[in-house]
C-alpha cells in the first residue's frame, strides 16, 4: 500500500522514485505553464527522464520547456504538437511519436478542458468528451505498439473526482447536439470515461501493462478559466465568488501532482491495474459504480472505436 498521502508532492515521490524514473521515456500531454502537465515534466526531468511535452500549442510547449532547462540544464526534452480535439492532428502526433527510437515508458494523459461552453470539435464531438475521453483514447491506442515495446509499460489517465457528477450518456454522449447542454454533466461524463478508459484497458492489457486513473486533487490552474461567477455561486461551499476556494480542500500544483508519480512508478500498486487512485491512494471503492463498472467499460471501448473510426484489438 502506497507509503503517500495528502502531504506528499510530485517532487517529493518522484524522489522516492527516482531510480525507477532515471532514463525513462515519458510523454505528459497538457504541459502548459502553470498547470500539473508542466510541472509533472519538471519533476520527470529533474530525476533523469526523457520527456515528451505534448500540447496543442508550440508556444506553450517552448515556455516549458524553456523553464525547464533553466531549472535542470541536463535535461532531455522533445516537443510533440498534440491537439486532442482534432482526430487528424492526434494520428499526425501519433505518427510522430510511432517513429521515436526506443520504447515509452510511461504515458500520462494530463490535458484536459472543465465546463466549457458548448462546442463542437472539427469531429462533430462535444468539446470535453472529446479532448478528455476520446482524443486520449485515440491517441494511446495509435502509440501502443511502442509503449508495449517497454518491459514495463504504465498508463496514467487524469480523471478527476468531477466524475462523480454523470455517467456516460450513451443515448445522449452529444446532449442533443448541444441543445439539452450541461457543461457539468458533461465534464463528469468525460472524466466518467477516463477511468472507464483505465477498467478496459486493464482488462484488455492484462499482463502487458499497468494503468491506473486518477485524481490529482484540486488546485487553482487554468483550469478554471471557463468557470463563471454562476459557476462559483453553484459549488459555493468550494469557492468565494471570487474563485478562491474555501475551507482546506486545495492543494498545491505540487501535491496535485504527487498521485501520478505514485500512479506512474510505485511498484506496491501494480497488482492493482484499472484502478482509481485519489491523494497518493488506491480508492477503487470510493469512485462512483457508474465509472467503474467493467461491462459499462467494455461499452465504452466500443463506443470510443466507433467515434474514432477504429478497432484496436490487442
Ligand atoms: N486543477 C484541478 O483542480 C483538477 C482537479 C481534478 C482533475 N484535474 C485534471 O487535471 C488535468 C490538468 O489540469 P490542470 O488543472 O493542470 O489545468 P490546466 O493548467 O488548464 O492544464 C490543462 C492542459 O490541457 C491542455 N489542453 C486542453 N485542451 C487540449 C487539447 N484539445 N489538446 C491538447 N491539450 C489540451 C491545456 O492546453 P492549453 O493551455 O493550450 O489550453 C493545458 O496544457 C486535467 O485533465 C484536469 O481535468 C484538475
Amino acid at each position: 500500500m502506497s507509503a503517500f498521502d495528502i502531504n506528499s508532492t510530485g517532487e517529493s515521490v518522484g524522489k522516492v522514485f527516482a531510480d525507477k524514473i532515471k532514463g525513462k521515456t515519458v510523454i505528459v500531454t497538457g504541459v502548459s505553464p502553470g498547470g500539473f502537465g508542466a510541472d509533472t515534466a519538471r519533476v520527470l526531468a529533474l530525476y533523469g527522464a526523457k520527456v515528451v511535452l505534448a500540447g496543442r500549442s508550440l508556444s506553450k510547449i517552448k515556455a516549458t520547456a524553456d523553464a525547464i532547462k533553466k531549472e535542470v540544464l541536463a535535461a532531455d526534452l522533445k516537443e510533440l504538437v498534440l491537439d486532442l480535439s482534432s482526430q487528424k492532428a492526434v494520428r499526425k502526433a501519433a505518427e510522430e511519436v510511432l517513429k521515436y527510437s526506443g520504447p515509452i515508458d510511461v504515458v500520462i494523459t494530463n490535458a484536459g478542458v472543465m465546463g466549457t461552453p458548448y462546442e463542437k470539435t472539427v469531429d462533430g464531438l462535444e468539446l470535453q468528451f472529446a479532448s478528455n475521453h476520446v482524443g486520449h483514447f485515440l491517441f494511446v491506442s495509435l502509440i501502443m505498439p511502442k509503449l508495449l515495446e517497454s518491459s514495463a509499460p504504465r498508463v496514467v489517465l487524469s480523471s478527476s473526482v468531477g466524475h462523480f457528477w454523470g455517467p456516460v450518456r450513451f443515448d445522449d454522449y452529444g446532449f442533443e447536439d448541444g441543445k439539452s447542454y450541461d457543461k457539468w454533466l458533461a465534464y463528469g461524463q468525460s472524466k466518467t470515461a477516463v477511468i472507464l478508459h483505465g477498467v478496459e484497458l486493464a482488462e484488455r492489457y492484462k499482463g502487458k501493462l499497468v494503468v491506473f486513473s486518477v485524481h490529482p486533487g484540486g488546485a487553482i490552474t487554468n483550469l478554471f478559466s471557463s468557470m463563471t461567477k454562476e459557476d462559483y455561486e453553484k459549488f459555493s461551499d468550494f469557492y468565494n465568488l471570487d474563485g478562491t476556494p474555501k475551507g482546506d480542500w486545495a492543494r498545491s500544483i505540487g501535491q496535485g501532482t504527487a498521485t501520478y508519480f505514485v500512479a506512474a512508478f510505485d511498484p506496491s500498486i501494480t497488482d492493482h491495474s484499472g484502478g482509481y487512485l485519489s491523494d497518493c491512494k488506491l480508492a477503487t471503492e470510493q469512485a462512483a459504480p457508474h465509472a467503474t463498472d467493467k461491462e459499462t467499460a467494455k461499452k465504452l471501448w466500443e463506443l470510443s472505436e466507433k467515434l474514432v473510426g477504429q478497432k484496436f484489438d490487442v
